[in-house]
């Protein structure tokens, strides 16, 4: 670096007393190398900069689009409202945490939660078991709400809530808080499951998934995972998505962010990760720009986000082979968990396509 700038010296010093006196041809050849060979050297970092983004749509539009990394730009360093000590405590009874369940709710979903403890939920044994779970909530600007859950979890100490606006646009972030919390507050836990209030988790058929995909699960996420997505470019979309928010052709595929699973050294390294990634408001898609951010992979489980089959009766929806089912409401639940005989309305609710089975209950 030292003879570079020694060498950029002298050549200034030549053009310099090239332009006092009256230049020769060869000499007047020089400088207009010289200043060529300068230009090139300035546009050097702009030429690294532009590496950094897929021009697909428009070359000259996409220099201005979003970035590929950002430094800090997801800091992710929002207050946290409500604590528990108690989801991540071990004792001599329960020495290890398997999996630790992290389910994003809303403040007005107390029913979910509440049929969620009485049914799936108690194989937590109340966060004493080798699995363990919460809920987690971002804040409202809305006392009364935010005063019902700090409530709610002097009852149950299975609420967490960080100090960031609780939107679907910032689903994200409470995506990154369960990952964030995860590391800090449960790293011993040996995998995290991020899912939805609005999921059934056959907790046998979760265990069953994680303990055949283990090995995979150290360098990937598990789940509902496509491989290739591409983005919604039409404008009445629910889930359009502009040239300018996101330039390249396709997503690096996705895991349906209704319930998907990974292990604890990849919850790190996303985490750590996410912070340098600009923000991206679709959580799963994400978090799949993040895992391929560290060269990881999306792995395909089955099981996830079932398309129940038939016959749809509870013996289903315990099977081992099933994980989680998107969209059962509290009332389907108990009904599930209790093996009571379903309403044909509640069949046609769950599975669109499949035989009305249910007088076989
Ligand atoms: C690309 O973007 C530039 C700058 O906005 C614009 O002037 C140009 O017309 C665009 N080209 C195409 C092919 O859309
Ligand atoms: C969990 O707590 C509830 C009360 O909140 C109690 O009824 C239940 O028996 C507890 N379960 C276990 C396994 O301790
Ligand atoms: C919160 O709600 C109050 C009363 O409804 C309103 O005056 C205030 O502007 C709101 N604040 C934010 C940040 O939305
Ligand atoms: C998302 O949360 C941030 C941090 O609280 C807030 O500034 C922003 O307004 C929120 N966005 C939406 C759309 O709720």
């Amino acid at each position: 670096m030292a003879d570079m700038n020694g060498m950029i010296k002298k050549g200034w010093v030549i053009v310099c007393s090239q332009i006092q006196r009256k230049a020769s041809p060869r000499h007047l050849l020089f400088v207009i190398c010289f200043m060529t060979f300068m230009v090139v050297l300035i546009q050097i970092p702009r030429l690294h900069k532009s590496r950094y983004v897929t021009p697909v749509y428009n070359q000259s539009e996409a220099l201005r689009y979003r970035p590929e990394q950002c430094y800090n730009c997801n800091s992710h360093d929002f207050k946290i409202l409500i604590n528990s000590d108690k989801v991540c405590k071990t004792s001599s009874v329960s020495p290890e945490i398997h999996t630790l369940i992290l389910i994003a709710s809303i403040h007005k979903g107390r029913a979910q939660r509440d049929t969620y403890r009485k049914t799936w939920l108690t194989y937590t044994k109340n966060n004493t078991a080798d699995v363990r779970y919460a809920f987690i909530f971002g804040n409202l600007n809305d006392t009364e709400a935010n005063a019902a859950l700090l409530e709610e979890s002097k009852i149950y100490d299975d609420i967490l809530q960080e100090d960031f606006q609780d939107s679907y646009i910032n689903l994200t972030i409470k995506t990154m808080m369960a990952f964030k919390w995860a590391s800090t507050h449960c790293a011993h836990a040996q995998y995290l499951m991020k899912t939805d209030d609005d999921m059934y988790v056959n907790m046998p058929g979760l265990r069953k998934a994680i303990g055949d995909n283990s090995q995979q699960l150290q360098s990937a996420i598990g789940g509902k995972c496509m491989p290739e997505a591409d983005p919604v470019r039409d404008k009445t979309s629910k889930w359009f998505v502009s040239y300018q928010y996101y330039p390249r052709k396709s997503y690096p595929g996705y895991c349906a962010g209704t319930g998907y699973v990974t292990s604890m050294a990849m919850v790190k390294e996303v985490f750590k990760v996410s912070k340098h990634l600009p923000f991206f408001y679709l959580e799963d898609v994400f978090v799949s720009l993040c895992v391929e951010r560290i060269g990881k992979s999306l792995h395909l489980i089955e099981g996830f986000n079932s398309n129940i089959v038939s016959p749809i009766n509870s013996k289903v929806y315990k099977s081992d082979n099933l994980v989680t089912v998107h969209r059962v409401g509290p009332e389907l639940l108990l009904k599930l968990w209790n093996d009571q005989c379903l309403e044909e309305s509640e069949i046609l609710l769950s599975a669109e396509n499949n035989e009305k089975t249910w007088t076989d209950c």
